[in-house]
């Protein structure tokens, strides 16, 4: 058909019949190209810059002026074609062979990444398997607290200077009197509270909690964190009590060697006070030691003998009854376990600090 419109000469093929021959030979060597390396040597053969469908264009012009434009024409849709042919098999053979270009069927099973424990998560658990495995209980109170319960049960009245040791996030809510009274708790401690007017002695328990201190966040500090309170109160609860116990924590989370150390502080809630410390697990004094930073000691808890003033609140009889509590900041000993630096790595949930415990 083509022949009779453009006029056959001959032995020579007519325009039409070289674009045509070209395309069927191009489409049929496509079809069975499947590799990368056959899909290259095609794209050469073809459509690269001396393939086939390049030459046909360069020989525009040796055609008869008349020739010219329809043959240019005809030679520049099947490049594009074929361009396009090229993209789809492309597609097909890669999507045929996998991403890596073959399947290596020794390659190992790929590992589900489970989840796990947050490090407070863990650290907690830590402290209070210490203290379970002594006989302590654990339980849990609320963090949204009544002023009531976090200052004034704990010895710190309305005008107490004491106060001022905690920056207090306040609720929108007043008492009768025109006063705030719910607050979200500084501390664990309001549970000594709780705990005793709920239970008879003896008593034996850890609390673990979140709590809340208005105050500007740094490497030491944030406006939330984590504490374990534990307190034990009876008949003839003495400061050996105390010690022996905190002792035994200190030894169960930080390691068998651990020497301890008690100086005196002041907590309104209790009389006698003292911080404790731990030696350093890391070094032997080693000035750079970057726990302990050569001092060779680590503070981590407040404690003391319950106040009889609290026991007096709580409805117990401080003739009859003693007991001791402690408070430790969670982050701290997570800290100083781990050798890590700046508390907020906590809370910024970064997989490459969270996933390395
Ligand atoms: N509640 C105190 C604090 O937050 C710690 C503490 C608890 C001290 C129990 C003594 C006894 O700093």
């Amino acid at each position: 058909m083509a022949d009779s419109v453009n006029g056959s000469n001959g032995g020579e093929p007519s325009p039409d019949d070289r674009i045509n021959a070209v395309k069927d030979a191009a489409l049929a060597a496509l079809a069975v190209a499947d590799s990368a390396d056959a899909l290259q040597e095609w794209r050469n053969q073809y459509i690269g810059r001396s393939g086939e469908v390049t030459l046909l264009l360069r020989s525009v012009g040796s055609l008869p002026a008349e020739q010219r434009a329809g043959f240019g024409q005809a030679a520049n849709r099947l490049k594009n074609e074929l361009e396009g042919s090229f993209d789809t098999r492309q597609a097909e053979v890669t999507a045929a062979s996998g991403p890596a270009g073959a399947i290596d069927v020794s390659l190992p099973g790929r590992k589900p990444s489970g989840g796990r424990l947050h490090p407070i998560t863990q650290t907690v658990r830590e402290i209070t398997a210490a203290f379970g495995a002594m006989g302590f209980q654990t339980v849990e109170g609320p963090e949204v607290e009544l002023d009531r319960y976090n200052f004034n049960a704990m010895n710190i009245p309305d005008d107490h200077p004491a106060r001022d040791m905690f920056d207090t996030f306040w609720l929108d809510r007043v008492d009768e009197e025109g006063a705030r009274s719910i607050l979200l708790r500084t501390h664990t401690s309001p549970m000594q509270a709780r705990v005793m007017e709920a239970q008879d002695p003896p008593i034996r328990v850890v609390v673990p909690g979140r709590c809340y201190r208005y105050e500007a966040t740094d490497a030491s500090h944030e406006w939330h964190f984590n504490q374990v309170e534990v307190m034990a109160v009876d008949e003839g609860i003495t400061f050996a009590d105390l010690k022996g116990t905190l002792f035994e924590f200190a030894r169960r989370v930080f390691g068998p060697e651990r020497k301890v150390r008690f100086r005196c502080d002041f907590f309104p809630f209790v009389e006698p006070g003292v911080d404790m410390a731990v030696d350093c697990f890391n070094c032997e004094g080693d000035p750079a030691c970057r726990i302990c930073r050569g001092s060779r000691w680590l503070e981590i808890l407040g404690a003391g003998m319950v106040h009889p003033d609290v026991l007096r609140r709580a409805g117990y009889d401080p003739e009859r009854y003693s007991g001791f509590a402690a408070g430790m900041g969670v982050e701290r000993v997570a800290m100083l376990k781990h050798g890590i630096d700046d508390i907020r790595h906590f809370y910024a949930n970064d997989m490459r600090f969270l996933s390395q415990f």
